[in-house]
């Protein structure tokens, strides 16, 4: 299989790893059929996002998409931010094969858990909002998936 060379650059020198102490909004998500597991935790000040972290414990496509998508996301408002699409992730890693597209939908799904976390936090959450949400507005309130995570740390 043939990656980009930002694909690798960003896999093998993954952008903000880690997790933020005093996060305003955290989301974890997994693929059931991979069984990879997401965290992406933001500091959000004034509706700006000043500072993305995140942990990834999967395939390289999902270390070199949630760098980038974090990348994204830093220094904008949670209003552009909602605006990421997978596809755009991708297209800023010049590109992933095909079979791996899904890898960049765990990282648009992790950043759309945690601003939907802040949006609720805050009473943001419009109906015009919801809908940009798509399903992940259902388990919204489970934190279950958020405690432990075996392996997360691993990275
Ligand atoms: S193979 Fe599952 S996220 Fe990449």
């Amino acid at each position: 299989m043939k990656y980009s060379d930002k694909v690798m650059d960003h896999f093998l020198h993954p952008r903000n790893v880690g997790e933020i102490e005093d996060a305003t909004a955290s989301g974890t998500v997994g693929n059931p059929t991979c069984g990879d597991i997401m965290r992406i935790d933001l500091k959000i000040v004034d509706g700006i996002i000043e500072d993305a972290k995140f942990m990834t414990f999967g395939c390289g496509s999902a270390v070199a998409t949630s760098s980038m998508a974090t990348e994204m996301i830093k220094g904008k408002s949670v209003d552009e931010a909602l605006e990421l699409t997978n596809k755009a992730v991708a297209e800023a890693l010049d590109g992933l094969p095909a079979v791996k597209m899904h890898c960049s939908v765990l990282a648009e799904q992790a950043v759309k858990k945690a601003l939907l976390q802040y949006y609720q936090d805050n009473d943001l959450l419009t109906d015009e909002i919801r809908e940009k949400f798509g399903d992940l507005d259902e388990d919204a309130h489970d934190e279950s998936e958020d405690e432990d995570l075996p392996g997360l740390k691993n990275q």
